[in-house]
């Protein structure tokens, strides 16, 4: 996690950090730092806390330095502190480094650095990469701006682990050297002026213009220059990329939060994700996919792997794509998955989902995945992140840059995508009835119109998360796709507001959970399966005659029973249901961390994108 700035060019470079660092605080918010290239010096100021202290410390504003790196950290090796935070130097003070993701063997660095004469001075893992790199800079008989790339390139052909890595050193004042392997990092190009960042959202106000970088490839940067290297230093050309997004869907825009700025972004998220893909006259067309009926038809098994908020999605994804294709479809979380020796070979579609396509655990599944022979499918919001640039295939969800913490408007395009994916392939399979494919496609194209309507039920939401906010326990039900729906809601209620919250299958409940339920509890039922809404109806009663306090979302005209509240969405097709019942739970989330007084958009003890195992 962690986020990394840099910027090399004419002006000032202080401010641009600081303001690139916090838009990147969403991936870790529990120190900050810079570093920046002054007259004679390299400076180095930090500390423990937000973005905001680092721009409260006196002098940072008399830096000069038109060169500087800057590092908001997500702890993991050491706690957060002044001595902990980057930027992090080596002992002579010639190099200074940001890093986003983990030194794995740090240790055995750390000693093999302390028997030559090294001194450590924090908990990190980091502090072992300026220190490295000196050590390797420093066997070279003169000062080169060729040795300091070698030397940097030797240093991290003996890391393992991830890392995205900036690094500056006073020997060189015109230059920055900076390279990743399996941590994100892209180029932000204009003509006299190079931006680095973990993402692009932070650098979107000065240039659409980037570079990717694939893992192991070395770049040294001027102001009016890049340089590109593969692994053993041969130069290569890189393309640029033009990015679609602008800085404006990354400002807040009138909104107080992000999170409610993507929460009603919902409508034009999914509009953008379905448009080309979906019609009602033609078939679902994908033209990244290249799928043939006989290979469909070769598959003996899909697995759909993610985490968090995405492997919700995925849930969703395994019904359609089992009762469409019927092909045998399981959900797996990555961080399971990779440890389960899991069966798989050239029969195998894996499909990995992710926002940030920048997931370790899922990364690494994926990898796995393609090791073992399947075909990979990747479907993320972030084109070139590193998932897409592993997988066999990618597909995008055109959600725009999602910032708060908590997922909501990346969660409805993953299940709408999955939906459509699911379409395609039994489009091709024939495997599905007509008349179910016309009417789901109807559904989802109707999507953004049934968003707003559910949207209108902001009020409502907002009066019932007033009545719960102090209260300690909460518990989601639901049966088939709606208990999928109950676990994304539950999962943004205890991150974003504190509160326990569990998910629950409605008819598990009595066989245990049943005997924590009392006067103070909530429980929130979500029923949109006509089949299925008299049986979950009886498992409310059940708790509301041992004190719950209830709140329904449905689809379904009910009688009143006694709820304490309903929310009536509209009426759509099962599979793509959660896309609608999601959305007051998220608004609920939303309020309930509001009442509270809490940081909505960067929950405590979380980052945006998990980029450590
Ligand atoms: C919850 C949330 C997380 C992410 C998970 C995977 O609101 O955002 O659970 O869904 O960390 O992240 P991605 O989708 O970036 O792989």
């Amino acid at each position: 996690m962690c986020g990394i700035v840099g910027y090399i060019g004419t002006k000032k470079a202080s401010p641009i950090l600081l303001s690139g660092l916090s838009k990147l605080e969403y991936r870790g918010y529990d120190s900050a730092g810079i570093s920046t290239i002054e007259k004679d010096f390299l400076s180095v100021m930090k500390d423990k806390g937000r973005v905001e202290n680092l721009s409260k410390i006196r002098g940072i504003d008399k830096l000069e330095g038109t060169i500087g790196i800057a590092h908001t950290r997500w702890a993991t090796h050491g706690k957060p502190s002044k001595e902990n935070s980057h930027p992090h130097q080596d002992n002579s003070k010639t190099f200074s480094v940001v890093h986003n993701g983990i030194i794995e063997n740090y240790n055995e660095l750390r000693e093999f650095l302390t028997k030559n004469g090294y001194t450590f001075y924090s908990q990190t893992d980091t502090e072992v990469i300026p220190n490295l790199i000196h050590y390797y800079y420093s066997q070279y008989k003169k000062d080169d701006m060729q040795n300091f790339l070698k030397a940097v390139r030797k240093a991290c052909l003996d890391f393992k682990g991830s890392f995205a890595i900036e690094v500056i050193s006073k020997l060189y004042p015109e230059n920055m050297i900076v390279v990743r392997q399996d941590s994100p990092l892209v180029i932000g190009n204009c003509e006299d002026e190079k931006y680095l960042s973990s993402d692009i959202p932070a650098i979107l106000p000065y240039t659409r213009d980037f570079y990717l970088l694939n893992d192991l490839e070395f770049v040294v940067l001027s102001k009016d220059k890049i340089e590109f290297y593969d692994k053993d230093l041969n130069k290569i050309e890189k393309e640029i990329k033009e990015i679609e997004w602008d800085a404006a869907s990354s400002e807040k825009d009138g909104y107080d939060d992000y999170m409610l700025k993507e929460i009603y972004e919902q409508p034009a998220a999914i509009k953008n994700t379905i448009d080309s893909k979906i019609s009602l006259d033609n078939k679902c067309e994908f033209n990244e996919l290249n799928f043939t009926k006989k290979y469909l038809q070769s598959l003996n098994k899909i697995y759909i792997v993610a985490c968090g908020t995405a492997m919700h999605a995925g849930l969703a994804g395994k019904n359609t794509l089992e009762k469409l294709c019927r092909i045998p479809t399981e959900a797996d979380i990555a961080s399971e998955f990779r440890y389960r020796d899991p069966i798989i070979d050239n029969k195998t579609l894996c499909i990995f989902i992710s926002q940030s396509g920048e997931t370790a655990d899922t990364i690494a599944a994926l990898k796995l995945s393609k090791e073992k022979g399947a075909k990979t499918l990747a479907i993320t919001n972030v084109e070139g992140s590193s998932i897409t640039r592993e997988a066999d295939f990618s597909i995008y969800t055109h959600a725009g840059p999602e910032i708060a913490v908590a997922s909501t408007k990346a969660y409805t395009c993953q299940v709408v995508l999955m939906n459509c994916l699911a379409i395609y392939f039994a489009e091709i399979l024939e495997s599905s009835d007509d008349k179910l494919i016309k009417s789901l496609k109807s559904d989802i194209l109707d999507l953004p119109k049934k968003i707003k309507k559910v949207l209108e039920c902001d009020d409502e939401i907002k009066k019932f998360a007033k009545k719960m906010y102090r209260e300690k326990d909460a518990f989601f039900i639901g049966r088939g796709v709606d208990e999928t729906a109950a676990r994304e809601g539950s999962l943004k209620l205890k991150e974003i507001s504190y509160i326990h919250a569990e998910s629950y299958a409605a008819g598990e409940l009595k066989h245990g959970p049943i005997a924590l339920i009392e006067k103070g509890v909530t429980v929130i039922g979500i029923m949109t399966d006509e089949e299925l809404v008299k049986k979950t109806i009886s498992n409310i009663q059940e708790v509301i005659t041992r004190g719950a306090k209830t709140l329904i979302i449905t689809n379904q005209k009910i009688d009143d029973k006694g709820f304490d509240k309903v929310i009536e969405i509209p009426k759509t097709n099962s599979f793509i249901s959660p896309v609608l019942s999601i959305i007051p739970l998220q608004l609920l989330s939303y309020y309930i961390s509001k009442y509270k007084g809490l940081d909505v958009d960067k929950p405590r003890n979380l980052a945006k994108s998990v980029t450590v195992e």
